[in-house]
């Protein structure tokens, strides 16, 4: 089929990331926690394992990851969708999150940050590097504890732009020389 030019700014819609993230904060005054929708983050490096994630200083969640230096990156599935799009639709300093959307903080073990016990992961991070901060809003973390549900197949959110998610599930095994 012939291709059709995308307009550049709808690019990203093609480039479908990883899973729809959760990315929760502790509030440096000792509030409460706050919960932001992340998609755009990478894996950059395996051991320790390393992930940049884009958070755009417009977001209560940016102020809070600066001051504290940590979060979690909690993996929800499919079924929470209507609370992921909750959490990415309204700001922490104005609406208590977990309240709004019945979504329960847990402490984590390694930092400040709360786990969300209804995802089937939470991932512990301290900010490794900031260099990248004052240009493209992009935090380098270091995951210092992972912890996931054994679920064979978890149901997971990919953000496709405009409200739209694919869903991941299926699984393809085939011989691979790397990790
Ligand atoms: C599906 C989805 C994905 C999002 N991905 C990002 C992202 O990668 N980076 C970002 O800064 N904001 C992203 N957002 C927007 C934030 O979640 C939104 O601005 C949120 O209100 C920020 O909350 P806060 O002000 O409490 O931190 C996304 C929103 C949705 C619905």
């Amino acid at each position: 089929m012939k291709k059709q030019s995308v307009p550049l700014a709808e690019a990203y819609r093609l480039l479908e990331p990883g899973p729809v993230l959760l990315l929760t904060t502790a509030d440096p005054r000792g509030g409460r926690p706050n919960v932001m929708t992340l998609s755009w983050h990478m894996m950059m490096e395996f051991e320790p394992p390393l992930v940049g994630v884009l958070v755009s200083g417009r977001d209560d969640s940016f102020a809070w990851l600066e001051a504290n230096g940590e979060c979690v990156l909690n993996i929800p599935t499919a079924d929470l969708a209507p609370q992921v799009v909750a959490c990415g639709n309204s700001h922490g300093r104005r609406r208590d999150k977990f309240r709004l959307t019945g979504l329960t903080p847990s402490p984590a073990s390694r930092v400040g940050a709360p786990f969300i016990d209804e995802c089937y992961a939470s991932l512990e991070c301290v900010v490794h590097d900031r260099g990248w901060v004052a240009r493209y809003n992009l935090f380098v973390l270091e995951v210092v504890a992972a912890w996931a549900e054994p679920r064979k197949r978890p149901r997971t959110l990919h953000h496709r732009g405009w409200g739209e998610f694919a869903v991941a599930g299926s699984v393809l095994r085939l011989p691979s020389a790397m990790k």
